[in-house]
Parts: structure tokens; C-alpha cells; sequence
């Protein structure tokens, strides 16, 4: 396949161009800072410019989206909210009118977590998502958060250019905490510092994905069946090694309703879904941490209450 590639220079870009690049696929790869580590060209420009044009787009069999700024560390909301919205209107406007096929972007699971943008750890905030198990059903819920509301911005563009353009597919794959490999090394390793790296979003259900899973998903989305628009929810969370499923449920989210289905998974995401509909799952087990130093240093108020 011929596909145009956004983000290269990015943490998940740089992944799946290699990905891509070994299954043999020709990349027109795109972003606003050289790559150096891919064996490709990459094509420099800013993709929130006004008349942009894409290189060679009339020609790729799809477009994966995957740059946009990645949270909202040191930006003002408005300019996330302005920049994800420009680029992404570019690029999938570009690719709409040059009749590609298939558009695969990177949405975020803060689309459907539905918390607030300001917050910090002495505060304890609520999880706010509205179901557990997390699943790719969920409705948009963006909360506070401008950078949520810039990809739920973007899913709704999905959504109305696959009513434009019927048989052709959108799917937006919304992407929790991508660790790096060598994160997921250390995690899977047990050789990381539970202390410097604080286990923080419990507001997503304490869920993560490996980039080599996420990338896989990528993948996995070019070789589906699937017309019109899908979200998904490809997705892991963190297994604890000294507290049962259970336990987390009760003190982290009692509040939230739990679907009330029968054989649900015994965790806080449930990728069935993604299995069934194009055979999907991660790759890597569950990273297995221990619960107990981060509860002791960022929840002392739940204290002893969480045993095993
Ligand atoms: N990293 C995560 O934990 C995570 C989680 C959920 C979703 N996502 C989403 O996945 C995608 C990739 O994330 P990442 O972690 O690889 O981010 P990243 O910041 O490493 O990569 C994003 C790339 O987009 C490029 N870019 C940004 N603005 C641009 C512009 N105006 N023109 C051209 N290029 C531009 C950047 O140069 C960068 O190389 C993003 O859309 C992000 O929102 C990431």
C-alpha cells in the first residue's frame, strides 16, 4: 500500500513508519521537524498552515493521522484547541477531496474520561468516565479538557466526512498513555523506580498501551474490512501485584456505574469489541506494579484500606 504517514518524528509516527516500512508498504511520510532515525524522506511543513497541500496524497491508499500536539504541557487551551482543530481539519479535508480511501487517526482516551484540565494530585479529583469497564462504546465526554475537546472535535469530522463519503472508512483510535519501549520495558520488567514514575492516571482507569500495541493497531486498522466511521478503544490497564481487581474498583471507583452485563472482564477495559471486529489485541501481557508505595505517597487518605 501507498500511504501518507503525519507525525513521523512522534513517538508512535517513528513506530509505526518502521512497522510499516518492514511489511514492505511505500511511505510519503510528514511532519514539522526532521526524523532522522526513519529510512525515509520526511517532508517538512506545518500542517495547521492555511492552504495546505499534502504531497502525493491524490495517490496514497491512506492517510494516517497521527500529529496533533499530544496533551496540553506548558500550552494554553486555546492553542491546543486551535492547533489540533487547523491541522486536523487540513489533513482530513486534503484527504477527503483527493478521494482516500481510508483516513486512521490517533483520537486520545481523554475523549471519554470526561475529567477536568486543571488538576492536581493533593486534590484527589474523581474519576468522572461514565461506565467501567472502559469499552469502545463510550460516549465523547470530553470534560474541561480542550485537548479532549480538540479530538472529539476531530472523531466528529470523521463521523460527518464518512455520511459524505459513503464505503469509505474513518476509523479514530482513541490511544490511552502510549509508553515508550523502553518504559514498557521496565514496567514489564519490574525494574522501574515506583516512585518517579507515579502511576497518575487513574483518571483513565489506570490504563496504558505499549507504542509496538499501539502501533500493531495502526496496522490492524489498514488491513480491516470496515466501511464508515468506527472509534475504538485499544487499550491495557495496569495489573497490581498486591491488590485484587476488586479492591481498586471499590476505593478508586465507587462512584462510577459498572455495566451491568454478564462475563465482563475482571478489569477497567474491555477490548472485546476490538477483537471481534478486526482481530486486534495486545501483544504484551499486563504490566503487573504494586499498588502500595504509590498509594503511600500520592492517597495517604486510603491508607491500610488497600490490602490484598
Ligand atoms: N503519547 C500518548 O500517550 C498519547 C495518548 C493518546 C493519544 N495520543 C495521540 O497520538 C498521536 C501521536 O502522539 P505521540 O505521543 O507520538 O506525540 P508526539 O508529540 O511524539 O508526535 C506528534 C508529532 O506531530 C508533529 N506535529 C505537531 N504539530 C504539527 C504541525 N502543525 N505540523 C506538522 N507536524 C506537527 C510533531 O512534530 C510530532 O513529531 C497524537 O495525535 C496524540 O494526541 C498520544
Amino acid at each position: 500500500m501507498k500511504i501518507l504517514l503525519t507525525g513521523i518524528a512522534g513517538i508512535l509516527g517513528a513506530t509505526v513508519a518502521r512497522a510499516l516500512d518492514a511489511l514492505g508498504h511505500e511511505i510519503i511520510a510528514v511532519d514539522n521537524r526532521p526524523n532522522p532515525s526513519v529510512p525515509m524522506r520526511v517532508y517538512l511543513c506545518d500542517l495547521a498552515a492555511p492552504n495546505l497541500r499534502l504531497p502525493e496524497v491524490e495517490t496514497v491508499d491512506a492517510v494516517i493521522h497521527l500529529a496533533n500536539l499530544p496533551n496540553m504541557i506548558g500550552k494554553q487551551p486555546n492553542e491546543v484547541l486551535i492547533q489540533n482543530n487547523a491541522i486536523n481539519a487540513n489533513v482530513f479535508h486534503m484527504a477527503a477531496i483527493s478521494g482516500v480511501k481510508r483516513v486512521v487517526f490517533a483520537s486520545s482516551i481523554q475523549a471519554i474520561a470526561g475529567y477536568e484540565a486543571k488538576w492536581t494530585i493533593q486534590d484527589f479529583p474523581s474519576p468522572r468516565m461514565t461506565y467501567l469497564p472502559l469499552d469502545s462504546n463510550m460516549p465523547q465526554n470530553p470534560g474541561s479538557n480542550w485537548y479532549a475537546l480538540s479530538k472529539v472535535h476531530a472523531e466528529l469530522m470523521l463521523e460527518n466526512l464518512a455520511m459524505e463519503y459513503p464505503g469509505r472508512t474513518f476509523i479514530a483510535a482513541r490511544f490511552p498513555w502510549i509508553l515508550t519501549e523502553l518504559l514498557h520495558w521496565k514496567y514489564m520488567t519490574d525494574s522501574i523506580n515506583h516512585q518517579s514514575y507515579p502511576i497518575l492516571n487513574y483518571l483513565e482507569g489506570f490504563t496504558y498501551l505499549s507504542v509496538t500495541d499501539a502501533a500493531t493497531f495502526v496496522l490492524k486498522c489498514l488491513d480491516s474490512e470496515l466501511v464508515g466511521y468506527h472509534n475504538y478503544l485499544p487499550s491495557q490497564c495496569f495489573r497490581f501485584s498486591d491488590v485484587s481487581h476488586k479492591r481498586v474498583f471499590h476505593d478508586f471507583f465507587a462512584s462510577i456505574p459498572r455495566r451491568n452485563e454478564s462475563n465482563l472482564p475482571n478489569t477497567t477495559v474491555d477490548i472485546r469489541k476490538i477483537t471481534d471486529e478486526i482481530g486486534w489485541e495486545p501483544l504484551h501481557p499486563q504490566c503487573r506494579v504494586p499498588l502500595e508505595p504509590i498509594v503511600a505517597k500520592y492517597f495517604p487518605h486510603l491508607g491500610s484500606a488497600i490490602a490484598p
